[in-house]
């Protein structure tokens, strides 16, 4: 299943590469502008967006995931199998840590995979948490939605299902990249052996930023994931999440990607809405579900995220969460699309110019992601 990966990423300079592929997106879109127009009946513009990730990793083709993603709706393909199809070129991208194959494992280092998506006009859904050795859990939760009468299936259960559909089971989704930084992780955390339970927490998350400010690993690979919703020309609406979840977490935990309502909510008559970033902070509140309900209320897309964010910020009481200003000490991101196309990215802190990726007709880009506090 899915598509052999030769590694290949997006130069440093995103901004450079954007400019020449805006004018081949352009083209491109164009090109695809009149094979769209059979299936263009609701006046909708489609739009894919995603997050930041979206327009990193790269296929053998040199397409993005949000570039694929949108030339295959343009084309007539159905949203729901073209999101998928753009997030399976981050998952099988090896040197993205946050997501399926090479993403950062549990604290036994073991690599385990969460993914949902949901298909707005159909009304179905799936999610896998848990999973091992299959690269693409976005494939699964999508076999999970189309083939069986539940909604999400964990642990080694999933890989079972995963292999009876025919998917390739593999023992290690370890990299060379994954397993270098793990180590690095056991050699940091390994001292800590014979620390009582709430030391030895504080010092793995102290750890865990630590290494991200060392530049071992990505930041926003810490939770990784990648969240990607479309609207086609019709109206229709369809989303997907997938991430290996919180890097060195405790075995079994499962984040708030394959959680439908939490990592990722899509409703057909309003719009998606999906998350990164600190999954219990989601499953706490159902952030993506009240997203996509402040806008069933009339709300724009940025409004309908900054409400999610506060209701987070609002929620979160416990110290060990909070900074100095006690405001959360984490940060968790929504990429919004409404049925119109509107779009939001939206994040607790504005400082460090985030951006999430947007392809429209107009080709690809990076658009800042806004924050509810400067
Ligand atoms: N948002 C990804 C996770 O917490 O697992």
């Amino acid at each position: 299943m899915g598509e052999s990966f030769t590694g290949k990423r997006a130069g440093v300079d995103r901004r450079t590469f954007l400019t020449g592929t805006a004018l081949a997106g352009a083209a491109a879109a164009t090109a695809t502008a009149g094979r769209a127009a059979a299936v263009q009946t609701a006046g909708v513009k489609p739009i894919v967006i995603a997050s930041g990730n979206g327009l990193r990793s790269q296929a053998d083709d040199g397409e993005t995931c949000v570039e694929r993603a949108f030339r295959m709706i343009t084309e007539g393909a159905d949203v729901l199998d073209a999101v998928i199809a753009g997030v399976n070129i981050v998952e099988l991208d090896p040197e993205d840590t946050s997501v399926g194959y090479g993403g950062l494992p549990d604290a036994h280092g073991n690599v385990t995979l969460d993914s949902c998506c949901m298909h707005g006009p159909k009304k179905r859904a799936g999610g896998v948490a848990a999973i091992q050795g299959v690269r693409t859990p976005s494939l699964v939760a999508q076999a999970v939605a189309d083939k069986t009468d539940h909604h999400l299936i964990v642990g080694q259960g999933a890989q079972d299902l995963a292999r009876q559909f025919g998917f390739t089971i593999e023992d290690d989704l370890n990299t060379d990249t994954s397993r270098r930084i793990f180590f690095e992780w056991k050699r940091r955390v390994d001292p800590a052996h014979y620390l009582d339970p709430e030391r030895d927490a504080a010092l793995r998350w102290r750890v865990l930023h630590d290494m991200a400010r060392d530049g071992i690993i990505d930041p926003e690979h810490m939770y990784g994931t990648i969240n990607c919703n479309g609207v086609n020309a019709a109206g229709d609406v369809c989303g997907v999440t997938t991430t290996s979840g919180l890097a060195w977490k405790i075995p079994g935990r499962v984040g708030d990607s394959p959680i439908l309502g939490a990592g990722l909510y899509v409703d057909n008559d309003v719009g998606a809405a999906g998350s990164t970033g600190r999954g219990e902070a989601n499953l706490y509140n159902c952030a993506s579900y009240l997203v996509v309900e402040e806008m069933r209320r009339g709300a724009h897309p940025k409004d309908a995220g900054m409400t999610a964010l506060a209701r987070i910020r609002a929620n979160t009481v416990d110290s060990r969460l909070l900074n100095e200003d006690g405001n959360p000490n984490f940060d968790v991101n929504f990429y919004v699309v409404d049925k119109q196309g509107r779009h939001a990215g939206v994040r607790f802190y504005s400082g460090d110019n985030r951006n999430y990726a947007v392809c429209t007709e107009n080709g690809a880009e990076l658009v800042p992601i806004e924050g509810l506090i400067s």
